[in-house]
């Protein structure tokens, strides 16, 4: 996407170096940031300065090839394996992120050339699958369409294009009048900070809600279509996204509102049978308790927002069970929340 009048990916590699857009500083400054070994790729995604499915799959990819380079370079045969459970340990819940290190950690135990070419590859079918996604999306979304969304499930979150946002771009892209309400998304913010950063940049209208302001919104009859990412999606279909997605799709059942996941057949884990089996993570009571923002000369500063003494708990994900999801937004077209669908679609050679 553009960015200052230039294209960016979220990450890449030249050589040995793996270059990323440090999210933790957007939406108030972009930054490009550097890591030279599979360590300091792991630090980035440990710290979310990379972060989404697709983006930190991708980075694993990089971080795999890397480490696979390393370990020809000073003759230490075990460091692929070392490399990789290290990178699977940064996070548990994205299924991309171990799909990724798993493609890449096979080619490397043939080469350090293959490990680069696996880690492109999977770069570039990530940016190509949430390219098509937004063209199935898009014959979802009707002229006028007033769209909520959760989280950040734009290009920031996968290699490019994005998922959620895809459709929504290719809808702006035609002409199409949309609405956005992004969802702010406590925690971390990255609806507030960078879904509405993405939506501002490509001058699609849109507003901040608070995360509760969703169900009134619904029940006003303001919303048309829910539509969020997916971090792991079992073969049953329930889904592992950003905690509060569960919230949205029930009362988009209520309110007969259509609740659409979109995410890439790389997203899909056969080997979880229901979201029951799904890990997720949990994260620093740090996040809950204190909020990140620049003071008023730009200076990064830390506040606690949370009663002193108290303590909290910060699952980052949670299981919306298949019944409540219309659809899933694959590359490889649309399908119903089932099992059978499920199945059907990922025993399809890919296009
Ligand atoms: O914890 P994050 O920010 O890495 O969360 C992952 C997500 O971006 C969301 O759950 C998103 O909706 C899924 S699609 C990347």
């Amino acid at each position: 996407m553009r960015v200052n009048g230039t294209d960016y990916r979220t990450v890449w590699m030249e050589g040995h170096t793996v270059f990323y857009i440090d999210q933790n500083r957007l939406p108030f400054d972009f930054i490009i940031n550097k890591a030279t070994s599979y360590e300091a790729c792991c630090v980035a995604i440990r710290e979310m300065q990379i972060r989404g499915a697709g983006a930190i799959g991708a980075m694993a990819g990089f971080a795999m090839a890397v480490a696979c380079m390393e370990s020809v370079r000073t003759a230490s045969p075990d460091l692929i394996r070392i490399a990789r459970r290290e990178i699977e340990s940064t996070r548990p819940t994205a299924r991309n992120l171990f799909y990724a290190a798993e493609q890449v950690a096979e080619a490397g135990g043939r080469s350090p050339e293959e490990a680069v070419k696996a880690a492109f590859r999977v770069a570039d079918r990530d940016a190509a699958d949430s390219q098509q996604i937004g063209e199935y999306g898009n014959s979802l979304i009707a002229d006028g369409c007033r769209i909520l969304t959760h989280c950040n499930a734009g290009w920031l979150a996968f290699v490019d294009f994005g998922t959620a946002l895809s459709p929504i771009y290719r809808a702006h892209q035609a002409g199409k009048k949309v609405f956005v309400y992004a969802g702010e998304t406590r925690p971390r913010s990255q609806g507030a900070r960078l879904t509405a950063w993405e939506l501002f940049q490509e001058g699609i209208p849109h507003v901040i809600i608070p995360d509760h302001a969703g169900a009134s919104l619904m029940a006003q009859g303001k919303v048309d279509l829910v539509l969020t990412g997916a971090d792991r999606i079992a073969a049953n279909g329930d889904t592992a996204n950003k905690i509060g997605t569960l919230e949205k799709a029930i009362v988009a059942r209520e309110y007969g509102i259509p609740f659409y996941i979109a995410a890439p057949t790389s997203t899909f884990d056969l080997a979880c049978a229901s979201g029951e089996e799904i890990e997720i993570e949990e994260r620093s009571e740090e996040e809950v308790l204190f909020q990140e923002g620049p003071d008023e000369a730009g200076v990064l500063r830390r506040i606690r927002v949370a009663s002193p003494g108290s303590h909290a708990l910060n699952p980052a994900f949670d299981v919306t069970p298949a019944k409540y999801i219309t659809g899933f937004i694959t590359e490889r077209g649309i399908i119903e929340a089932s099992e059978s669908a499920i199945g059907k679609l990922l025993a399809q050679e890919p296009p």
